[in-house]
């Protein structure tokens, strides 16, 4: 059996595993021989990446579908997950709210905050239990490149980004003496549905497209070997280099540049 597959086997957790990045998780997982809980809303969806990976690798995928803005819905996947052995926790389902934040609804911001941190840290409270009894297995967040600096437009998304990095940090010191690998991974602009609907032409910004295989390989092999993790040299400079300079700079420049590339000036909010 494989070193991976032993510490983060036999079944691996993703959520938003329907698309973009948390499918290329998914895939990576069973080409490595882990069986996959596919958490995400989308029935069909689900309904199709069991059946292809079930189709090509040796592995089982069950899937849950579920509105992880329904109150309490990390405990539910606890609960719906009781009969296997979860190795690895990915926390990846998120959503982005773009446009003033001054002109958004609350309601929206609230859910943005449910979606993108309470219940990643709800799912890793729970995994990180559960996981300490066992005395191995992982925990992965997908957080953004927006995470390490306020983004205007993104004030609430780039936030709740930046809270996934601070508690991954803590939990990768925190859990490692109990055998958990814990670990952040902050993709740049990724060629997803996430990123084809928000309203930026990026060939207007200086940041290269990334593809989600790419991303869920670098976030995957930085399993305990790293807290942190961001995907591409580029995106590694710009995140090193906001270390030298005060805090605000690449803070006003993200919004000059965003400012000069959004399509429209709707206040657009909940891709
Ligand atoms: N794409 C980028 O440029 C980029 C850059 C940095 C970070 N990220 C992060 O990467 C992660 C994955 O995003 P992606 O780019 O792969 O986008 P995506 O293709 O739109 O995938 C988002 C996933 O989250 C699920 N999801 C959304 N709302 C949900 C809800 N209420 N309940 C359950 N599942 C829900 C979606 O499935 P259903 O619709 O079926 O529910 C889908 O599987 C996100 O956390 C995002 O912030 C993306």
């Amino acid at each position: 059996m494989n070193e991976f597959k032993t510490k983060y086997g036999p079944w691996a957790i993703v959520t938003g595993a329907s698309s973009g990045i948390g499918k290329a998780f998914s895939e990576h997982l069973a080409k490595k021989g882990i069986n996959i809980v596919a958490v995400a809303r989308n029935k069909e969806n689900l309904r199709k990446l069991q059946s292809c990976i079930e189709d090509q690798y040796a592995v089982k995928v069950k899937t849950i579908a579920l509105d992880l803005y329904e109150p309490n819905a990390a405990v539910k996947i606890g609960e719906l997950t009781s009969d296997v052995d979860v190795g690895l926790v990915i926390a990846n389902a998120g959503i982005q709210n773009h446009g003033l934040f001054s002109e958004s609804t609350d309601v929206d911001e609230l859910k943005l905050l449910a979606l993108n941190v309470s219940g990643p840290m709800q799912l890793s409270h729970i995994f990180a239990k559960r996981l300490k009894l066992r005395g191995k297995g992982g925990i992965l967040f997908t957080s953004s490149g927006f995470g390490y600096q306020g983004v205007p437009y993104f004030a609430n998304y780039s936030a709740s980004k930046a809270y996934l990095i601070t508690l991954g940090e803590a939990l990768n010191v925190e859990l490692k003496p109990y055998g958990i690998d814990v670990t952040v991974i902050s993709p740049g602009y990724t060629n997803t549905p996430m990123a084809e609907g928000t309203p930026i032409d990026f060939n207007k910004m200086p940041i290269p497209q990334q593809q989600p295989e790419l991303v869920a390989r670098v976030g995957l092999h930085a399993l305990g070997k790293k807290a942190t993790v961001v995907p591409g040299l580029i995106n590694k400079a710009l995140v090193w280099g906001n270390r030298l300079i005060p805090r605000i700079w690449p803070t006003k420049l993200l919004g000059l540049l965003i400012g000069y590339a959004r399509i429209d000036d709707r206040v657009d909010v909940n891709l």
